[in-house]
């Protein structure tokens, strides 16, 4: 079983547009996955609840226990947590329960500034763990063709974490998806949002296996 918590205490970096597709392609792709709502807010269940026969299955456990609780759970091949924004013993606790931290970032400098606790608490768990806690940034709402986006990577590369090659742009079709309960994939099979997110699951897959 490999966990993968998609983390930001920033509020609307992408974190259940990314949690939530990068589940779907996981299903999709034949995994057996499970996807953890760790937020309050409830985003990824509401996803889930717009449509009756919700493909992906969805659990929402926003205590700060969801290491012990996802033990009780069956085994999966492949558990996505999405995190909560602001909330530290959360964040904490999907840390603790991870293979792998992914961190949804904006290009813009107040989010890279705001995900320095995050990768404090990030690199701590990584040296605890000698190194078993992989991590990586992925660019998130990119805007194509501007340079803040190009600019991004170089500002990030000063955390020491790995900047993941693929990044997810700003599309309304995330939006327009979400709404409906389903995702790029239904939308648009054969379109650049599902290349983008098929990308994002193949690099994670060879990080994680
Ligand atoms: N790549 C994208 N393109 C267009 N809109 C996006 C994209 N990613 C996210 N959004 C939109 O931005 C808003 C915030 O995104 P999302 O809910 O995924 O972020 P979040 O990090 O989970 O937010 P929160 O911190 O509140 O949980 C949503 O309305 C979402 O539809
Ligand atoms: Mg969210």
């Amino acid at each position: 079983m490999k966990t993968i918590a998609v983390l930001n205490q920033k509020g609307g970096s992408g974190k259940t547009t990314i949690a939530t597709h990068l589940a779907t392609a996981l299903h999709r792709a034949g995994h057996d996955i499970l996807l953890v709502d760790s937020d309050p807010q409830g985003s990824a269940r509401d996803w889930a609840a717009v449509r009756e026969d919700q493909p992906v299955p969805v659990v929402g456990i926003d205590r700060p226990t969801i290491g012990r609780d996802l033990k009780n759970l069956a085994r999966k091949e492949f558990i996505v947590i999405d995190g909560a924004p602001q909330a530290a013993d959360l964040a904490a606790s999907a840390i603790k329960a991870a293979d792998f931290v992914l961190i949804p970032v904006q290009p813009s400098p107040y989010d890279i500034w705001a995900t320095s606790d995050l990768v404090e608490l990030v690199k701590q768990r990584i040296e605890i763990t000698d190194g078993k806690l992989q991590a990586a940034f992925v660019v998130s709402r990119a805007i194509k063709g501007t340079r803040i986006g190009s600019e991004v990577s170089n500002a990030l590369y000063e955390y020491e974490l790995p900047v993941l090659e693929s990044r997810i742009t700003q599309r309304v079709i995330y939006p327009t998806t979400a709404a409906t309960g389903t995702s790029v994939f239904e939308e648009d099979p054969n379109g650049p949002a599902a290349a983008e997110i098929n990308a994002l699951m193949d690099e994670m897959l060879q990080k994680l296996i």
